[in-house]
């Protein structure tokens, strides 16, 4: 595999088959990750940027059977934060020396376009750069959110295979999500998307493909998590992602768009306990610590066992600002917008 991951590293490309390849052996993870870190040195540096992540309703129209949020599942205490609170915490985010926030949410219908609009106008004030991560919208929902001052938008692909991703994700269709992801482009946001990884179903020919996604939308951002069965989803029995699979994912990622931005996730966290340090050291570069307050993080639980839950914001900055610095990594005083020196990803 040594020849394989060489080429990847310096010409920032490999076929699906090669990618397959890559995925389907686990005798060459060390030199992988080796290389993914050297990688992401050269092009995006040692610097650690956090994103303080809010999460501000646990409503959401949608049903995708791997996640604990879904409609229909009735055990999830529900919960809506009000405008000027979602305005507080990122106050207060702030405060702790983020530089942006992450306004997270389900597909909650009350959140019209004049709220989100209102709320984005209200904590640019802060001189926050802010990303948006609250589903599929229409072109015009994302203009005005765009022009009322969000910089950057997390929408993740979930899965390129189209059959799986229209099993798992009643009524909604990959062609439209593709659309969403288009729009945000032309809208000149920072692109951001990913993958689950561990799906039931899911080959590793259909992670290539995922792969070779992100390569031809140029991501500016790509977050990849192991999917956790949530025991009140249709998905409850299901063996789940694993850890070192997403982050061979990941890794290959940092080798094909060396100039990405890509989170330590939490879900990797979740399923190991040094999880997102392991992740900084094979190829990610940047956190999102949460920034919600109270409560209402326990009620926001995609799947069990999430991080951070009982923690509050003041905590999980010092918890990760001292992880980062015991690997000898700065974190960021900058925005972090991705850093490009040509207009494509893999030069
Ligand atoms: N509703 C928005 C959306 O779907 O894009 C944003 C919030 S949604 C909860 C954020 C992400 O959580 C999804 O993109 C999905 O990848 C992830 N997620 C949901 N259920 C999960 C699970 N069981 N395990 C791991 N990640 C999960
Ligand atoms: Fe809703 Fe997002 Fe969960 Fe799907 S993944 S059910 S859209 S919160
Ligand atoms: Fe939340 Fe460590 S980041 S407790």
């Amino acid at each position: 595999m040594a020849p394989l991951i060489h080429k990847a590293a310096a010409a920032h490309y490999l076929t699906r088959d090669e990618l397959e390849l890559i995925l389907n052996d686990d005798g060459c993870n060390d030199a992988l990750f080796r290389a993914a870190d050297k990688v992401r040195r050269q092009y995006v540096g040692d610097e650690v940027h956090l994103r303080g992540l809010i999460e501000f309703s646990n409503i959401c129209r949608q049903n995708c059977c791997y996640c604990g949020l879904r409609r229909d599942n009735p055990h999830v205490r529900r919960y809506r934060l009000a405008e000027d609170t979602i305005v507080d915490f990122a106050a207060k985010a702030a405060s702790y020396g983020y530089r942006t926030v992450v306004l997270q949410s389900g597909e909650d219908e009350y959140f019209t376009v004049e709220r989100i609009c209102s709320v984005v106008r209200r904590i640019k004030e802060f001189g926050l750069a802010i990303t948006l991560s609250i589903g599929e919208k229409s072109f015009a929902e994302y203009q005005a959110y765009r022009e009322a001052g969000a910089d950057r938008y997390l929408l993740r692909i979930e899965t390129t295979d189209r059959q799986l991703y229209e099993d798992l994700d009643p009524g909604m269709e990959l062609a439209n999500r593709v659309r969403c992801l288009d729009d945000l482009r032309t809208l000149g946001y920072e692109v951001g998307t990913g993958c689950l990884v561990g799906l039931p179903g899911q080959t590793m020919a259909s992670l290539a493909d995922d792969i070779l996604y992100f390569r031809a939308l140029d991501a500016d951002m790509i977050g990849i998590g192991p999917f956790i069965p949530h025991p009140d989803t249709p998905l409850a029995a299901a063996k789940g992602g694993d850890v070192i699979l997403s982050m061979k994912v990941m890794a290959l990622i940092r080798l094909l768009l060396p100039y990405s931005n890509i989170p330590a996730t939490t879900a990797m966290e979740t399923l190991h306990p040094n999880g997102r340090i392991l992740a900084l050291q094979s190829g990610a570069n940047v956190v999102m610590p949460n920034v919600t307050e109270g409560e209402y993080r326990q009620w926001y639980q995609l799947y069990p066992g999430k991080i951070c839950v009982n923690d509050t914001p003041a905590h999980c900055r010092s918890c990760i600002t001292g992880k980062i610095a015991a690997i000898g990594r700065p974190v960021a005083t900058t925005h972090g917008f991705r850093q490009r020196n040509s207009s494509h990803n893999a030069i």
